[in-house]
C-alpha cells in the first residue's frame, strides 16, 4: 500500500477527501523545485523558457497517460473542473451555429443538451444560465432511486437538435458510478445513424473529477469526446484540465478566453507552469500507485462500514449499496438515526471534536437538504441525518476507530442536551 507520510494529523481526522485532498509530498517537492527553477515564461525562446515548456509537455504527457491516451496534445490545462465543464458547455452554442451554417437545410431551433439531475453545480449552473438566456434547451434525466442514471433514459431523450450529452462519471456525494461506457457505446450507434441522415453529431462529455485516482478512467473505453480532470481531487494542486479527443480535427472546441494563443489557442494566458507541473506529478503518482491506492480505499472503507454497523447497528443506514450499482471505493454516505429525529447531520458534525466530514458536498453552504441525495432516492428524513465520509490515502484504521468514537460521543451529547431541553 502506498501511504506516504504527509502532514501531521494529530488532532483532526480528515474524512472529506471528495471535497479536496492534501498535496502528495512528491508533488510538494517538485512544485517547490519548480517555484525556484522553472519560473521562465514557457513561450520564451531562450533555454530557460524552453526548459519550462518542456516541463509542461512532460506534465501533459502524464495527464494524457492517466486518462488513457497517448495524445498529449488532447490535454488542455485549465484553472479547474469548473472551467473545464464551462468550456465544454459554452462551446455548444457555437458548435450548433457553425454546423448549421454549413448545411443546405439548417436545423431550426437551438441546441439541445442532455444531462442528469445529480450533476455538480459546475455543470448544472452553466446549463441553466444558457437555458435562461434562451440559447440552449436542456433535458435533465432523473437518476433511479439507486442513484444511477440509465443509459437508455439518456438516449431516449435525444432529439434532432441534440448536440451534447454531459453525464458525470461518479457522483461526489453518493459515490455512485454512472454507466459512461454504455452510454458511449450506444451513442456511437446513434451518431452513425445521425450522420447518415444529415443530423448534427452529438458530442459526449463526462466530468471525471471524482473518478480519477479512485476507479479506472480510460477515454478509449468511455468513448467520450471531452473529459474533465480536477487536480486537487487526486493529491495535486488546484488546477484542472480538459481532455478533448483531437481538438479542432476530431472534436470541436471553443475558447472562452482570447489572448496570447497558449494551449493551442484554446485556453490562452501565460501557462501556470507550477500548477501544470504539480498536476503532472500527481497524475504520474495516481497512475503508478493506482492498484495500491484502490486496495487501500476498499480495505479501509469496508472496515469503516463494518465499524459503523458494529457500533450503531440499525441506527447507521449506509446508502447506495445495491449489488448492481457500482460505487467509488472511498465513499460512504451514511444516515445516523437517533432517538430524537431533530438531530441533524450538521449538528452531529458540529459537535464532533476531531472528525472533518461533509453533509452532502462541501461546496453547498446554504444548509438546505442535499438535492443530490433527494434526487437519488433518499427520503428527506434520511437525507437530513446523512453524512458523507470519504476516505483517502492518509486514512488509517486508528483514525477510523477514533472517528467512530467521535461520532458516538457527539450523538450521545446531542441526545442528552435534547433530553434536558425537553424535560
Ligand atoms: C464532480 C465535480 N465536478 C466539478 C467540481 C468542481 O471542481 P473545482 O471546484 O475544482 O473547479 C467538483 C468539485 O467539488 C466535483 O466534485
Amino acid at each position: 500500500m502506498h501511504q506516504p507520510e504527509m502532514s501531521s494529523r494529530e488532532t483532526n481526522i480528515f474524512m472529506d477527501y471528495n471535497a479536496t485532498t492534501p498535496l502528495a509530498p512528491e508533488v510538494v517537492e517538485c512544485m517547490q523545485d519548480a517555484l525556484v527553477n522553472c519560473w521562465s515564461n514557457p513561450s520564451s525562446s531562450y533555454a530557460r523558457g524552453i526548459g519550462a515548456a518542456e516541463k509542461i509537455k512532460e506534465a501533459r504527457k502524464y495527464l494524457a497517460a492517466l486518462v488513457g491516451t497517448p495524445h498529449h496534445e488532447d490535454i488542455i490545462f485549465t484553472s479547474g473542473g469548473t472551467e473545464s465543464n464551462n468550456m465544454v458547455i459554452n462551446g455548444i452554442v457555437k458548435y450548433f451555429k457553425e454546423w448549421n451554417q454549413k448545411q443546405s437545410k439548417p436545423l431550426s431551433g437551438i441546441p439541445h443538451v442532455i444531462t442528469t439531475n445529480v450533476e455538480h453545480d459546475a455543470v448544472i449552473l452553466p446549463l441553466k444560465h444558457l437555458q435562461e438566456e434562451g440559447l440552449i434547451d436542456v433535458s435533465v434525466i432523473p437518476v433511479t432511486n439507486k442513484g444511477v442514471v440509465e443509459a437508455d433514459d439518456i438516449l431516449s431523450a435525444v432529439r434532432p437538435t441534440t448536440s451534447l450529452i454531459t453525464v458525470m462519471m461518479a457522483n461526489n456525494e453518493t459515490g455512485v458510478i454512472m454507466p459512461i461506457s454504455e452510454i458511449g457505446r450506444k451513442l456511437q450507434g446513434v451518431n452513425r445513424k445521425r450522420l447518415a441522415s444529415g443530423l448534427i453529431k452529438i458530442l459526449y462529455h463526462t466530468d471525471a473529477a471524482q473518478a480519477i485516482g479512485k476507479i479506472p478512467v480510460d477515454v478509449e473505453e468511455l468513448l467520450v469526446d471531452y473529459l474533465t480532470v480536477v487536480g486537487h481531487k487526486f493529491y495535486g494542486p488546484r488546477g484542472g484540465c480538459l481532455y478533448v479527443r483531437g481538438p479542432f480535427t476530431a472534436t470541436p472546441v471553443y475558447p472562452m478566453f482570447y489572448g496570447g494563443g497558449q494551449e493551442n489557442g484554446i485556453r490562452p494566458g501565460t501557462e501556470n507552469t507550477l500548477i501544470a507541473i504539480g498536476m503532472g506529478k500527481a497524475a504520474f503518482l495516481a497512475k503508478q500507485y493506482f492498484n495500491q491506492n484502490q486496495s487501500l480505499f476498499i480495505c479501509f472503507r469496508k472496515y469503516l462500514e463494518e465499524m459503523l454497523k458494529m457500533t450503531f447497528g440499525e441506527s447507521a443506514v449506509i446508502h447506495f449499496r445495491d449489488p448492481d450499482v457500482p460505487f467509488l471505493p472511498n465513499t460512504c454516505s451514511v444516515a445516523f438515526l437517533t432517538r430524537d429525529k431533530g438531530i441533524t447531520a450538521s449538528a452531529i458534525l458540529s459537535s464532533c471534536k476531531q472528525l472533518e466530514a461533509s453533509v452532502g458536498a462541501a461546496c453547498h453552504k446554504d444548509g438546505s437538504l442535499s438535492k443530490i441525495l433527494l434526487n437519488s432516492g433518499i427520503s428527506s428524513d434520511l437525507a437530513r441525518c446523512t453524512i458523507r465520509l470519504s476516505i483517502g490515502m492518509l486514512t488509517t484504521k486508528n483514525e477510523i476507530d477514533l472517528a467512530i468514537k467521535d461520532l458516538v460521543n457527539s450523538i450521545q451529547k446531542l441526545e442528552k442536551t435534547l433530553k434536558v431541553v425537553q424535560s
